[in-house]
């Protein structure tokens, strides 16, 4: 009877031990963003880098833990994708789509018509209108095709506006004519009619000429009966910068009234060149993701909140400025930046 009772105690205790610790593991792996946006219905996410994506394990596992949406950053490019006449090269991204499908993440697709990344065997030649026409329309159907039903949502059209408000004069514009935007939106619908289009953009956040541009054509490819489904705005931005909260808020009202979903896809928010410390730098940028989350939560159509990265280790700002930069939620070595936690209380809040 004795020895019955101290089985029983054992047992008792072991149960306690496992219980507990499957409380620990169980509140440490809801502790992340996507768990609390998936409760509300957010798509929150990041873009992909090839480079961290094939020799960064924790990179990918902290993409899988937080994130519910990838951008794919770079590997979709034109010149990536389809370097030469008659190849493509779908090594890397299909291994991110098959990633995304694993781990239960949405993918977008980035960018199918732009005027940057644009393969030699395009820009060293004179091609004719038609045949210029032609090879779009097969480049945008091929790559579409491929991921059909796999990449919910592309961003078709990358940064045909100008600041000034004017189409800028790219490659495409130069020798389709204007009209190359509505027919990249046809294209692409034709090779996948369930996959979202949307226009993407940088500087069209407030109002300005280049967000009344692009509300102006926005209602004109409405009108025309164009598929489109959104207007991505990029938000590469920096803790200088006056935002004025309101006023973002009204421009993506006026596409939300159009119809279209308004969409954060590629922020990042850069500290250099300010005299503050690191600690009240990062408080601040603190302040610009939160407020930012805020607009898009509130906004009508908005449910996708995109960072252009994970972690400040691989950001393109360095690169781009020349100077060291902290622009993300997670830092080198991936511990959570105070961007990461108000973003984190305010989805849990909201
Ligand atoms: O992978 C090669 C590497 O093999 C080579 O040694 C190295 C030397 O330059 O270049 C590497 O490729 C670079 C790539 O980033 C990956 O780091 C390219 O040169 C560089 O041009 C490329 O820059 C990208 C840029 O777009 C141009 O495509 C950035 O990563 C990417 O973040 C940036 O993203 C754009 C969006 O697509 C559109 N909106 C603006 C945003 C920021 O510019």
């Amino acid at each position: 009877m004795k020895f019955k009772n101290k089985s029983i105690i054992k047992l008792v205790f072991l149960l306690l031990i496992i219980s507990m610790l499957y409380f620990i593991v169980n509140k440490n792996s809801n502790k992340s963003l996507r768990v609390l946006a998936e409760k509300q219905d957010i798509l929150i996410g990041t873009s992909i880098a090839s480079l961290p994506f094939l020799k960064d394990k924790e990179y990918r596992s902290v993409i899988s833990r937080e994130f519910n949406v990838v951008t794919i950053e770079n590997d979709l490019k034109f010149a990536r994708v389809h370097p030469q006449k008659e190849t493509y090269n779908f090594l890397i991204p299909d291994l991110m789509v098959e990633y995304g499908i694993e781990n239960n993440i949405s993918i977008r697709g980035h960018t199918l018509v732009w005027h940057n990344q644009i393969p030699d065997w395009i820009t060293q030649v004179q091609y004719s209108k038609d045949e210029l026409k032609s090879i779009l329309k097969s480049h945008i159907q091929t790559v579409v095709k491929r991921y059909k039903g796999k990449i919910y949502a592309w961003d078709v059209v990358n940064e045909a506006i100008d600041n000034d408000g004017n189409l800028r004069r790219n490659i495409w514009m130069n020798v389709i004519g204007p009209e190359y935007i509505e027919l990249a939106f046809r294209w692409a619908h034709e090779a996948d009619p369930n996959a979202q289009l949307y226009y993407n953009d940088y500087g069209n956040e407030s109002i300005n000429s280049k967000s009344d541009a692009t509300y102006k054509l926005m209602k004109k490819l409405k009108a025309n009966g164009v598929p489109i489904d959104g207007v991505g705005f990029q938000f590469h931005t920096s803790i200088n910068t006056k935002h004025n909260y309101t006023e973002i808020k009204n421009n993506f009202s006026r596409f939300n009234k159009l119809g279209l979903k308004t969409e954060i896809t590629e922020l990042d928010v850069k500290v250099q060149n300010s005299p503050l410390s690191m600690e009240r730098k990062l408080e601040e940028q603190a302040k610009v993701y939160s407020n930012l989350l805020e607009v898009c939560l509130k906004a009508e159509k908005c449910n996708t909140f995109i960072t252009w990265g994970v972690t400040d280790k691989y950001t393109w700002i360095p690169m781009y400025t020349g100077n060291e930069d902290y622009p993300l939620l997670f830092t080198d070595d991936y511990k959570k930046k105070p961007s990461y936690d108000v973003i984190y209380n305010k989805l849990q809040n909201d």
